[in-house]
């Protein structure tokens, strides 16, 4: 689609950069400073104009981006709407509600899309930090804090006047109340506010408003949220851009509410008690360009459609904006009108949702980030996994270890699949953990359980214990955790709780040959068995581990329930590809255990390699090796660095030149 360009300055520069590879055209430029829009005119192959009029007059570019200066968008938005042209405009709308407001009402009578930056709430990290906001771990939000420091623009910025002109208010400030508005709707008031004209003296260009404003606003749908919006402090201050809400169970803090990709560390999370703890975005950094907001408006229009949503949204925030104004200069409360919040579709207000439960869908797609993390095809059928689970098995080389502080800081993380086991003893702590405040709610979480060799003629005792002991109805996916049955030894419950030579006894008895005391079940009929918890919705899905095809095939021949799952031990040493490919080919996933811990993997030369290429360590590369497969790998870790790092595997892309290197590390004689 034609666009032309309003504005020529800085701005217009990092949009311009975007065209390369942009179905939009850029056919003309304006900007009062005609030598200005000759120059951006001419990079583009586009016709430069010095009047707006003369433009409108002369092209018929069905689309005008605007980014001429903050006090100026009001009036070309509204001469452009009146030209019949869809605007995507720089933020703010306008510096007066009643204006912005007109301006939707203008593009509504008209048909026409308008839209307004910032669409900070589409980029990667604000959607991340809202999933959490989503999945019910902080509980009711109540407070918040949000930073706008857009810093002493006489000293970083070029051509300060504009910001000089409408002051911290209507620039920096629309970031944090536009992710805001988008998350908790509208602003019911503005219950106090201070408006300070603080300016180092030696500065000859001064504010023509107040350069620091401190306000503390209500939303409708609860939260109470402090905003500081300064040109005084230095945009380099610890907090710029920074939004930190607090629940009754936890605390998200988002490093930078404008923030154009989700780096590691842009979002952190604490539930109850607990310390931050980075919550990296699982899938790989993806940077929003700033033409994706009028390309967006493009599309919608090429669709029949003309949004108008998200400039309600930024009248929304102009209202705010002038209710803080308000309250300061009268140093009382304000209420927004029933109008400034009117112009807010109903879908706009709503709290962030629930998300859907991570197994629900039958595709492997994670709809809140958009990407498919994994490159080879999984049958249809096959369950919906986040791309990297949590092992909560308490043995560590030959030890048992406590992994509870180590669940909880996955959980805050962003881990949502946890693999645990009758076998590993903890379901009991693990259970207080996800009833206590601080963790998401169950439908946020894929829980894996397994039944032991002890229990599968017992399969219906094992999963009701496993299942009280954590304190959940079902399972998202039950396990026979061998396909190898020993003698029964009665349930299984709480075992870390008893001295571990007792634990011994009860989970490998042994023959008198110091063997395992095995007992005659058939594979086929605890599958069956296991069915029967499906049907009474004990689990939500059935799966199988440590297996070869040939046991598979069994089970498949007989299941009316086919597995859903295969958890296998592997790693670059044990690719265990003709079995991955198996269960692809049939909708089946397959979770790698024990990924990390073969001997002497990390310390592998190619995984180096790889990993240095990536900027990760050799334990990510060795996880995103799965991922890479579509196999979802559930490592274990102690360290809150490492649980950390390790998440962030779904992020590295693996090269070919990289699979090859590590396929040549596949060892079939491997044994530990
Ligand atoms: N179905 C089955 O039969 C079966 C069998 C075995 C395991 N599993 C499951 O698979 C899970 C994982 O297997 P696993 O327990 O054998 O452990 P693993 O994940 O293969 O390896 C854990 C080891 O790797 C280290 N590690 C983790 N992240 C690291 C990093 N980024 N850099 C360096 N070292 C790192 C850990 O040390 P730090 O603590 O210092 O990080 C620990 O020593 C188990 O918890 C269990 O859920 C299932």
């Amino acid at each position: 689609m034609k666009c032309a360009f309003v504005g020529a300055g800085a701005v217009a520069e990092k949009y311009a950069s975007g065209l390369g590879d942009s179905p939009l055209d850029l056919a003309a430029v304006c900007d009062l400073d005609a030598d200005r829009a000759e120059r951006l005119a001419a990079d583009h192959g586009a016709t430069p104009y010095a009047d707006l009029d003369d433009l409108l007059a002369a092209e018929s570019a069905p689309l005008v981006v605007n980014l001429t200066s903050h006090a100026a968008h009001a009036d070309v938005t509204g001469t452009c709407l009146r030209a019949d042209r869809h605007v995507f405009g720089e933020k703010p709308l306008a510096l007066d509600a009643d204006r912005a407001l007109d301006l939707v009402r203008t593009a509504d009578r008209r048909g026409l899309a308008l839209g307004c930056a910032p669409i900070n709430h589409r980029c990667d990290a604000q959607r991340h930090a809202r999933s959490f906001l989503g999945d019910g771990r902080f509980g009711p939000i109540r407070l918040g804090y949000a930073h706008a420091h857009v810093g002493r623009v006489t000293e970083w910025h070029d051509d300060p006047d504009s910001f000089l002109e409408v002051g911290p208010l209507y620039d920096g400030a629309v970031y944090p109340l536009s992710l805001l508005v988008s998350w908790f709707g509208p602003v019911e008031a503005v219950r106090s506010a201070d408006a300070l004209d603080v300016w180092p003296d030696r500065e000859n260009r001064r504010p023509e408003r107040p350069t620091h404003t401190e306000a503390t606003i209500r939303f409708a749908s609860g939260p109470i949220v402090r905003l500081t919006a300064s040109l005084y402090a230095p945009h380099r201050s610890r907090e710029f851009n920074s939004l930190e809400l607090h629940g009754d169970d936890g605390s998200l803090y988002l490093s930078d509410s404008g923030a154009l990709a989700a780096e590691r560390d842009t979002v952190s999370v604490a539930g109850a008690g607990r310390p931050y703890v980075a919550a990296p975005h699982p899938q790989p950094r993806r940077e929003r360009r700033y033409l994706a907001g009028p390309e967006r408006l493009a599309a919608a229009v090429r669709d029949g459609r003309a949004p108008t949503r998200g400039a309600r949204r930024a009248a929304h925030v102009v209202a705010v904006c002038n209710a803080i104004e308000r309250a300061a200069s009268a140093g009382s409360r304000v209420h927004l009108s029933e109008a400034a919040s009117g112009g807010l579709d109903p879908d706009d207000v709503r709290p962030p949702a629930i998300r859907p439960p991570p197994g629900d869908a039958t595709t492997r797609r994670e709809p809140d980030t958009g990407a498919d993390s994994v490159s080879p095809p999984v049958r249809d059928a096959a369950i919906r996994l986040p791309p990297v689970g949590f092992g909560c098995s308490r043995y560590r080389d030959g030890e048992y270890v406590d992994r509870i502080d180590s669940v909880a800081t996955a959980l805050d993380a962003g881990y949502r699949l946890f693999d645990s086991a009758e076998l590993y003893g903890n379901e009991t702590r693990i259970g207080e953990l996800l009833d206590s405040p601080g963790s998401p709610d169950r439908e946020g979480l894929f829980l894996i359980g397994k039944v032991w060799n002890t229990n599968h003629g017992h399969v219906a005792e094992a999963c009701r214990g496993s299942l009280a002991e954590l304190g959940i109805d079902a399972f998202d996916s039950y396990l026979l955790h061998w396909p190898e049955a020993w003698s029964y030894q009665g349930p299984l419950s709480d075992l870390a709780s008893k001295p571990v030579e007792a634990q011994e006894a009860l989970t490998f008895p042994t023959d008198s040959n110091g063997d395992p005391e095995t007992v005659d079940h058939r594979l086929e009929e605890t599958w069956q068995r296991l069915e029967r918890l499906h049907e009474r919705g004990l689990t939500r899905t059935l799966g199988v581990c440590n297996v070869s095809i040939q046991q598979l095939e069994r089970i498949v021949d007989v299941a009316s329930v086919p597995p859903a799952i295969v958890q296998i031990e592997s790693h670059p040493y044990r690719p265990r590809s003709e079995l991955v490919e198996w269960c692809h080919a049939r909708g089946v996933r397959v979770v790698a255990h024990s990924p990390l811990s073969a001997p002497g993997l990390l310390d592998e030369p190619v995984l180096r390699d790889v990993a240095d290429a990536h900027g990760v360590a050799p334990a990510v590369v060795a996880l995103a090796f799965h991922v890479d497969r579509g196999v979802v790998p559930i490592p274990a870790s102690n360290d809150s660095g490492h649980i950390v790092s390790n998440l962030a595997a779904a992020r590295v892309r693996l090269t070919a030149d990289d699979r090859e290197g590590l396929a040549t590390l596949e060892d079939p004689g491997f044994e530990r």
